[in-house]
Parts: structure tokens; sequence; C-alpha cells
């Protein structure tokens, strides 16, 4: 159950930060990615070690299984029905506590699970603190009937935002398509910079084959950032 001795420090301290705010009895959404990974082992240890009673949904399959393995039981969110918090990765956050999400193509489960939380707390790294979101590129997750089609929607919409020719590209893996959790695939916008979040939002879920954007705006209450020296700032 313990961390590998390979774990970054910054992770490893946000994550222990989160689970501090873990209280006896709470439902919980657990996140994906590996500052999640980090937290889940963290979560694990102290429910072991205190006796913790909590209820636990997973955002992904793969957080469901490196869950169970430590001995935590996951349940299905329509099961717990509410949640009073979801401790979850990011790939930026910037100063209005904006996110982008799906790095690890979950961000469609991730959003549904955040929605279902009273509070949702992202744990990051220094490195995912930007001024202005964009610079990741922005995970898309699409259907796979009329996914070229979908791709030139895409394309129009961000013409119509005035954001310009940018590459709009398949998520691959070695040379397969990655296929998410749901089926679907992902196509990754790659945009530098995202100057009106909501608007882009606004834009990607008027297309029909856009099953969900890893834009999360207005779903983070509270930013954990670990440091390399084992201190956090909250944001
Ligand atoms: C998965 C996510 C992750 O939370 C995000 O990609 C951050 O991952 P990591 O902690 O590995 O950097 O959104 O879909």
């Amino acid at each position: 159950m313990s961390q590998s001795p390979q774990v970054d420090p910054a992770k490893l301290a946000a994550a222990k930060a989160a689970v501090a705010l873990v209280e006896d009895g709470m439902r919980l959404g657990l996140g994906t990615g590996s500052t999640a990974s980090v937290m889940v082992r963290e979560l694990a240890a102290r429910v072991q070690a205190e006796g913790l009673s909590l209820r636990c949904a997973a955002t992904s399959r793969a957080t469901a299984e490196l869950a169970e393995s430590l001995g935590l039981r996951i349940e299905s969110l329509d099961d717990i029905g509410w949640l009073d918090m979801t401790i979850d990765g990011a790939d930026e956050v910037d100063p209005d506590l904006h996110l982008i999400k799906g790095g690890g193509a979950a961000h469609l489960r991730e959003k549904i699970v955040a929605a279902a939380s009273d509070r949702m707390v992202v744990i990051a790294d220094p490195g995912k603190v930007v001024e202005t979101l964009g610079a990741f590129p922005l995970p898309v997750e699409v259907l796979e009937f009329g996914f070229e089609t979908t791709r030139k929607l895409i394309r129009r919409a961000l013409e119509g935002l005035e954001l310009g020719e940018h590459d709009i590209l398949q998520r691959l893996k070695g040379s397969d398509p990655v296929v998410t959790d749901e089926g679907n695939l992902i196509l990754d916008l790659h945009l530098e910079v995202i100057p009106d979040p909501s608007g882009l939002a606004r834009a990607l879920s008027c297309i029909p084959g856009v099953v969900e954007h890893g834009l999360f705006l207005g779903m983070c209450d509270l930013a954990i950032i670990g440091r390399e020296d084992g201190s956090v700032i909250e944001l």
C-alpha cells in the first residue's frame, strides 16, 4: 500500500493535504491519473490505519482497479447517489480555478462525478498552474460514428470563434486509437491559448458528435498545489 520510492514529492504533498480533508463517513469521488493514484494510495493507508468508513465512486476503471487492489470498496455513483467531495488531478489550473482535464482520457466520467459532488478538490504539481488555459491540448471525447465529420464540425466551431487554424489530432496509443472507458475516441485540440473558455465550452457542447470536452469551468472549489519541498499552496 505504500507509495513507490519514485513518487513525485509535489504530487505526494498535494495528495496528503487532500486526504487530510477526508472525514469518517464521507462519500468520495476518486479521480484518475498519476496524482490521483498517489491520493488513492494515501487514502487507502488512512482508511487502514484509522478504520474510516467511506463510500467511494471511481472516475475510471483504472482507478477502480487500483482502489480495490488496496482494499477500498468501490460502488457505483448511482448507488451512492451524491458525493461529499471528489479529489482529482488536472492538466491545467488557471487563477479562476478553471481546468483542463482529460489527459488520461477519463474526463467524461470525471465531469459526471465532479458534478455530483458538493466539493471538487484538485491536486496538482506546480507545472499545472497556468495564467491562461490552452497550452495543454484540450481533450474532446467524441463518438466513433461520424468521427471525421465531428472533427470538421469542431474545426468550423474554432473558426467561428476566430481561434484560427489548429491541429485537431486523434489521440493514439502507439498506432492504435485511444478508446475511452465509454468506448469513444479522443481528439486533442492543440490551441496553445484559450482566450474565452466559456465560449469554447458552449460551442463544443453544441456539436452532436462531441460527448464531452475537457474544460471544467466553475467546478473546482479548491486546488491544492504540492511543492517539491513537501509544502502546499491552496488556490
Ligand atoms: C485524466 C485527468 C487527469 O486528472 C489529468 O490528466 C492529470 O493527470 P496526472 O495527475 O497524471 O498529471 O484528467 O483524465
